[in-house]
C-alpha cells in the first residue's frame, strides 16, 4: 500500500485545476443502464470509485472504455441484474446501481452493501421508498432481491433527505407510468447534475436542488454525451490546503456558489477570498483564526465531506474551534491521527474540541477513510519536519494526480508504493 512523504513548512502559491465529481460521476455512470446506446461521460475523475464502476457497468454486459477523463458505455446489452459481492464490497455507494438496474431488468440481486469506515451505513431509506414503488424486496442471506412486474408511482417522504436515497428514486421512476414526488428531497448539486443528465435523456423531471423533486415518468431514454460537474469537495480540500500553509492559491474549474458554506468558514479563518465565474483565488493569513462552532448538515449546510480537511486548518488555529459531525456517526477516525502530530483535539460523542496549536510536528500516521487521508495529508504540509501517511488507497478513491497538484503548488510531497 503506498503512502505520502511530506516535508512540511512550504507555503503552497500557484494555480490548480479541480477534476470533475466523484459523487456525480458515480449516479450518472448508474443512469447509462437506463439508456440503451451508447453514452458518453466527460469530466469522470481517474478515480478508484470510477474504476469499480466501470467493473459494475461491465459485469452488467456494458462495453466500457476510459480514454483520459472521458468514459465511453455501450449498454445495448445487458445480461443479468446481478452485481457480484465482491464488487458491492469495494464501494458502498455501488447501492446507487440498484434503481438503474430495476428500473432497465424489472429485478435486481446485489448483496448488502454493508457498513465502511464511517460507520453503518443503512439503506432502509431506499429499500422504504421501493417497496412504495411496489417492488418487492426480500433481504437474506446479506443479499437484496428485487423483483417487480410494473413500477409504480408514488408521493414519497424522505424521514431524512439522503444523497443516495434521492438518487435512487429518481433512477427507479423515470421509466415508471405517473408522477413521483419525493418530499424531503436531498438538495445536493449532484442531484441536479443527474436531474440534468437524465433530462438530456428524455426524462422528465423537475425540481432538483429544493426539497420536492417530481418525476414525471416517460416510455424511453436515449443514450446521450453529457460532462460532469467539477468535485466541490476537492475544490474545498484545495482551498483547505492553501489556509493551513498562509498560502496564495487559485482554485480553478469549481461552481463557487457550490461551497458558499466552506468560504464562509474560511473568511471566519481570516482568509480574504476572491470569486469568479469558475474560480476562487484563496489569500490566506499566517495562522488561521478559530471559528467558534461549525455543524455539518445536508447542503446547502455545511458539507460533511469537507470537515476533516477543515479540521486539520483549526488544529493550527490561534484559538479553540468546535466541530458538530451530524451526518455520520464516526467521521472523526482523523482525530487520533492529528493529535500524534501535536494537535490537541478532544472528541465527545458528535463533538470534537479543537485548541489550535502554533504548528503540528511530522509523524509518522495512517488514514482509515477517504476524506481523514486527505486531511492527514494537508496536515502534513503543514507540520515541522517529515510526515508520513500510509493508507494511500483510501485517498485515490477520491482525489486524483493529489500529490501532483500539489507539488505543483510548491509543496514537498512524493508518493512512495
Ligand atoms: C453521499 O453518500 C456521498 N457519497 C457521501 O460522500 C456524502 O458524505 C453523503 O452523501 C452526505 O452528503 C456519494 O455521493 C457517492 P446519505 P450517501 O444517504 O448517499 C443515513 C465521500 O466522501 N442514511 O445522504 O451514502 C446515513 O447513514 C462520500 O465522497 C440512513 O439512515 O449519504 C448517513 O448518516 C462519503 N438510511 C446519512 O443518512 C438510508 O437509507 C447521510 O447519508 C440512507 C442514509
Amino acid at each position: 500500500m503506498s503512502r505520502m512523504v511530506i516535508e512540511g513548512g512550504k507555503r503552497l502559491e500557484g494555480k490548480v485545476e479541480v477534476h470533475g465529481s466523484k459523487n456525480a460521476v458515480l449516479p450518472i455512470l448508474a443512469a447509462t443502464v437506463l439508456g440503451n446506446g451508447i453514452s458518453v461521460i466527460h469530466d469522470c475523475p481517474k478515480l478508484k470509485d470510477v474504476a469499480s464502476s466501470i467493473e459494475i457497468l461491465r459485469g452488467l454486459g456494458c462495453k466500457v472504455s476510459w480514454q483520459n477523463n472521458t468514459v465511453i458505455i455501450n449498454s445495448e446489452n445487458i445480461f443479468t441484474h446481478y452485481i457480484p459481492e465482491k464488487l458491492m464490497r469495494e464501494m458502498r455507494s455501488s447501492i446507487i446501481f440498484l434503481g438503474a438496474i430495476i428500473s432497465r431488468c424489472r429485478k435486481a440481486t446485489i448483496s448488502m452493501p454493508g457498513g465502511c469506515e464511517l460507520g453503518p451505513r443503512p439503506i432502509d431509506l431506499h429499500i422504504k421508498a421501493f417497496r412504495q414503488l411496489g417492488i418487492k424486496i426480500d433481504e437474506s442471506h446479506g443479499y437484496i432481491s428485487c423483483s417487480v412486474d410494473k413500477i409504480a408511482c408514488g408521493d414519497i417522504h424522505l424521514d431524512f433527505p439522503s444523497v443516495g436515497a434521492t438518487e435512487n428514486i429518481m433512477l427507479v421512476a423515470s421509466l415508471a407510468k405517473g408522477v413521483t414526488t419525493i418530499n424531503n428531497a436531498a438538495k445536493e448539486p449532484e442531484i441536479v447534475d443527474l436531474q440534468n443528465f437524465l433530462n438530456k435523456m428524455g426524462a422528465k423531471i423537475r425540481g432538483a436542488g429544493s426539497s420536492i423533486i417530481t418525476i414525471n415518468g416517460v416510455d424511453k431514454l436515449s443514450s446521450v454525451e453529457y460532462r460532469a460537474i467539477p468535485d466541490r469537495i476537492v475544490a474545498a480540500t484545495y482551498l483547505s490546503a492553501a489556509a493551513i500553509t498562509g498560502g496564495y492559491v487559485t482554485v480553478n474549474n469549481l461552481i463557487p456558489s457550490h461551497i458558499s458554506s466552506v468560504c464562509s468558514v474560511l473568511r471566519e479563518c481570516g482568509c480574504k477570498l476572491q470569486q469568479e465565474a469558475n474560480a476562487i483565488t484563496i489569500k490566506a493569513p499566517k495562522r488561521p483564526l478559530p471559528v467558534d462552532f461549525v455543524r455539518t448538515l445536508p447542503y446547502p449546510g455545511f458539507p460533511t465531506d469537507a470537515q476533516s480537511p477543515l479540521m486539520a486548518v483549526l488544529s493550527v488555529a490561534s484559538g479553540t474551534s468546535i466541530i458538530a459531525e451530524n451526518m455520520f456517526e464516526n467521521r472523526f477516525k482523523h482525530v487520533a491521527e492529528l493529535n500524534r502530530m501535536g494537535a490537541d483535539i478532544k472528541v465527545d460523542g458528535r463533538i470534537a474540541v479543537t485548541r489550535g496549536v502554533e504548528r503540528l510536528s511530522g509523524a509518522k500516521i495512517s488514514a482509515t477513510d477517504l476524506r481523514g487521508a486527505a486531511a492527514l495529508v494537508i496536515a502534513g504540509l503543514n507540520a515541522d519536519g517529515i510526515t508520513e501517511v500510509d493508507g494511500m488507497h483510501h485517498l485515490d478513491r477520491g482525489y486524483e494526480s493529489f500529490e501532483k497538484s500539489l507539488s505543483k503548488l510548491g509543496a514537498k510531497i512524493k508518493r512512495v508504493d
